[in-house]
């Protein structure tokens, strides 16, 4: 059998690259606490940490206070990898299982319905472990209504299997600082939470920018650490983040089309003039969203190239203009050189998206 070339035993069979900046991870929690400095940072690296590695973020973010995660299996791994640090599972737990597997491996856990309460009142735990009640002041996702907080509360108090009780809820729309409902969340918040003493958790990333009304005791910050801005008006640089995702790949092809000539799929972009175009090994299996628009800018030797065209499975096509450029060069899709933001905007979608699918695609041979 003819050998194959020794990159075959790598497990890396991309040309669609991510790599991650672990000190712009840290320069980044840093910022959160001068934006909230009185405050305690429980670090949101739910979806492998945004797509930027569960375990990598979690010892580079030793700083963080602690640890949240959407899923029990990602606090799972976590302890199995060897955190120690308190892990809040905003979930919570579906069955009586899973809460002995929390109480077992001290994971905090959010109570958001009454199927949980009543699990936790009712079963004899291993030890006593820490519950956050979330109240649901306004988004409809997950929570229970404000005025079911002050029974909840007391239960959790008494219970045998509850060390600490925490209270938190979630904005639906702190991105958007003049939206209405933020103010009316944070109104019913304080409403409930006022007559308890108990610590507090409202914000995430927009609302420690924006709202520092909102940070309470601990703030639950997310997509600042990855170097993103959740804001449409600032940039991420502007708000003094540093980029952690780099999405880069390398030039495959070029070649000449006419006026008149159309590229790719669905013919979706016709040339309206003779131009050299270049082809990109990165597509939608690589994480790249199908959706970016004819135009969304890709970086190639020092300047934006445009996009020309749909987006195929591994590789995608741009306007090479008059651009100097080689078989092998390097492509900047989003990163230090081109805002992931940018990139989403183009796509119309979120950063949030475009990471966390990179950073998936990455993680099964990247
Ligand atoms: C409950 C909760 N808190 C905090 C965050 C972090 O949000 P962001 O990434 O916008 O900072 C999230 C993320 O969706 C969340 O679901």
């Amino acid at each position: 059998m003819i050998e194959p070339p020794a990159s075959a035993k790598t497990g890396h069979w991309r040309r669609a690259r991510v790599k991650i900046n672990l000190s712009a991870l840290s320069h980044n929690l840093c910022k959160v606490r001068e934006f909230a400095p009185e405050c305690q940072i429980m670090a949101v690296i739910k979806a492998n940490a945004y797509g930027h590695g569960l375990l990598t973020v979690a010892q580079q973010l030793s700083d963080a206070d602690m640890l949240a995660v959407a899923m029990p299996e990602e606090a799972y791994a976590l302890r199995a990898g060897g955190c120690s640090k308190p892990i809040l599972v905003l979930h919570g737990f579906c069955d009586a299982m899973e809460l002995e597997h929390f109480s077992k491996l001290q994971l905090s856990t959010v109570v958001h319905q009454y199927r949980q309460l009543d699990l936790l009142l009712k079963q004899k735990l291993s030890s006593a472990l820490d519950v956050w009640i979330k109240v649901d002041t306004g988004m409809h996702r997950l929570g229970i209504s404000p005025d079911e907080l002050d029974s909840y509360f007391g239960q959790c108090r008494n219970s045998k299997n509850v060390r600490n009780v925490f209270v938190m809820s979630h904005f639906a729309n702190a991105d958007d600082s003049a939206n209405s409902l933020n103010n009316n969340q944070l109104v019913s918040f304080i409403n409930v939470t006022n007559d308890i003493d108990v610590d507090c958790s409202m914000a995430n990333s927009a609302a420690i920018m924006r709202l520092p009304k909102s940070h309470f005791e601990i703030v639950r910050p997310g997509i600042m650490l990855y170097g993103s801005s959740p804001f449409a008006d600032v940039s991420a640089v502007d708000l003094g983040l540093q980029v952690v995702m780099q999405f880069e790949s390398i030039l495959i092809d070029i070649k000449k089309v006419k006026a008149g000539e159309s590229i790719g799929y669905g013919s979706t972009y016709t040339a309206d003039k003779d131009i050299t175009m270049g082809v990109v090994a990165a597509g939608y299996g690589d994480g790249y969203p199908r959706h970016a628009r004819n135009g969304t800018p890709v970086w190639l030797n020092n300047q934006r190239c445009a996009l020309l065209g749909r987006i195929s499975m591994d590789s995608l096509c741009i306007d090479l203009n008059d651009l100097d450029a080689s078989i092998g060069d390097r492509v900047v899709l989003w990163g230090k050189e081109l805002s992931v933001d940018e990139v989403a905007q183009f796509s119309d979608t979120i950063a949030y998206e475009l990471l966390c699918n990179a950073g998936a695609a990455a993680s099964t041979g990247g």
